[in-house]
C-alpha cells in the first residue's frame, strides 16, 4: 500500500476471521456461508488488498459467528488457501487452515436430478469423492456425477 494510504480496518472482539482468500472469491464466501448482513452482525469484506503469500487476497471478518465443520469445508473448496482464525476477546485463540476432506460430506447437493441423494423424502446425506485438488475435481458416491471447479458455489447446500 502506498504511503500516506493506509488502510485501517478494526479488530473484531468475538467471531471469526477468513484470511488469505484467493482475491475475488470473498464474494462466493459471503454467499455460501448465507451471510446477507441481516443478522445484525458486523461484517468487513477486505477485497484486494495486499498479501506477502498471495499477492493479493481477500479477508472475511464476522463477529458473532463460529463456523460448521461443513462451512469450513465448503469454504476449502471455494479457497484452498484460506486460514480460518477464531477471535475471543480480540485474540486469536485458534488458527488453522482449511482443507478438504477425502470424501466431502453434506456439503454440496448432487446437480444429478434422478441421484437418489435428491429424492424426495431421502435422508441420505450427500457424498463426494475428492478426485483431485488442483483442478478441483468431485465425484458424487452415488451416481458418478462429476462436479468441477467453479460449480461448487453454487452447489453448496445453506442450512441457515
Ligand atoms: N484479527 C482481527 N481481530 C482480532 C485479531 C485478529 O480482525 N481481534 C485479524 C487480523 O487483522 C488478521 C487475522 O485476524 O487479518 C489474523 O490475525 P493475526 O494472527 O494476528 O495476524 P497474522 O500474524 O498476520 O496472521 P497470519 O500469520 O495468519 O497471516
Ligand atoms: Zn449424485
Amino acid at each position: 500500500m502506498s504511503e500516506g494510504s493506509t488502510l485501517v480496518v478494526s479488530k473484531i472482539r468475538d467471531g471469526t476471521v477468513i484470511d488469505h482468500i484467493p482475491a475475488g472469491k470473498a464474494l462466493d464466501i459471503i454467499n455460501v456461508l448465507g451471510i446477507a448482513g441481516k443478522e445484525g452482525l458486523r461484517i468487513a469484506i477486505l477485497m484486494n488488498v495486499e498479501s506477502k503469500k498471495l499477492g493479493k487476497k481477500d479477508i472475511i471478518k464476522v463477529e458473532g459467528r463460529r463456523l460448521s465443520p461443513e462451512d469450513v469445508s465448503a469454504i476449502a473448496l471455494i479457497a484452498p488457501t484460506a486460514t480460518i482464525n477464531i477471535i475471543e476477546d480480540f485474540a486469536v485463540i485458534e488458527k488453522y487452515k482449511v482443507a478438504v476432506p477425502n470424501v466431502v460430506i453434506d456439503v454440496l447437493a448432487c446437480p444429478n436430478p434422478t441421484c437418489i441423494s435428491n429424492k424426495k423424502g431421502e435422508v441420505l446425506k450427500t457424498r463426494f469423492r475428492l478426485v483431485s485438488r488442483e483442478p478441483l475435481k468431485l465425484q458424487c458416491e452415488y451416481c458418478g456425477t462429476i462436479i468441477l471447479g467453479d460449480e461448487v458455489v453454487k452447489l453448496v447446500i445453506r442450512k441457515r
